[in-house]
């Protein structure tokens, strides 16, 4: 069988998750516990409603049926390899209210961090559970584009973090198992903070207990 880079990118994968009405199962469920997590770093990082945030690899809203109604009024944007599991989160996972707080306009279908259609102005954006899902070589060209965004003051991504020098898998706090070579990936904090430096971006680790063991990588422009 194939191994595949992501879950995300078995044939089929998102189609047969959705027909089956499994779609918070497609982001990994725990849905409240992990918003409210996600809440909880942005209000620590600084977010209010008159901020506007970038929500990468948003799957079906499970931080944004929270920040939706918390932000003002089209201040929320999201972007995923998957249009259709963005639009099922719009339907089912938001209010009427909310709804109309979110334009599906701005739930941008985007496999490539390339980031089309997303305003200039967004000042906080924040990656979870992205590229803990994918391997390294992405995380540095992302980093990138984002720093060309003018007016983004923070950006928060979570990893799974290993020793330097640890071979093989490793058991995070949370009980997942991680592993150099295959989902879900970890990588050296060294490694992380060095891709974060070279695309601009200065760097550091608040302390957070995530659930599954993640970490948060907290960076703002050099
Ligand atoms: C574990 S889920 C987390 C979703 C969301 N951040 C949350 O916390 O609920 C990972 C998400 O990353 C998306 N994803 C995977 N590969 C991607 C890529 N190359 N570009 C954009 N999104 C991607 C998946 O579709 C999925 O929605």
């Amino acid at each position: 069988m194939t191994r595949h880079a992501s879950p995300y990118l078995i044939p089929g994968f998102y189609e047969t998750a959705l027909s089956q009405g499994k779609h918070r199962d497609i982001v990994g469920g725990r849905w409240e516990e992990t918003a409210l997590a996600q809440m909880d770093v942005l209000h620590k990082a600084g977010l209010q409603p008159h901020h506007r945030l970038l929500d990468i690899g948003c799957g079906c809203l499970r931080l944004g049926y929270m920040a939706v109604p918390y932000l003002n009024p089209g201040h929320y944007w999201g972007t995923d390899a998957s249009a259709g599991l963005m639009r099922r989160g719009w339907e089912v996972e938001l209010t009427d209210a909310d709804r109309s707080r979110l334009p599906l306009s701005q739930l941008i279908e985007d496999a490539d961090f390339a980031f089309p259609d997303v305003p200039d102005d967004i000042t906080h954006a924040i990656a979870w559970g992205v590229f803990t899902h994918l391997p390294a070589a992405p995380l540095r060209p992302a980093l990138a584009r984002l720093r060309q965004f003018p007016r983004l003051e923070m950006l928060l991504v979570t990893v799974f973090l290993v020793p330097e020098g640890h071979q093989g898998p490793l058991r995070q706090p949370d009980g997942v198992v991680t592993h150099p070579d295959r989902t879900p990936w970890h990588r050296p904090a060294a490694a992380v903070e060095a891709d974060a430096r070279a695309a601009g971006w200065q760097i550091d680790w608040p302390e957070a207990r995530l659930p599954r063991g993640q970490r948060l990588a907290r960076m703002q422009p050099l």
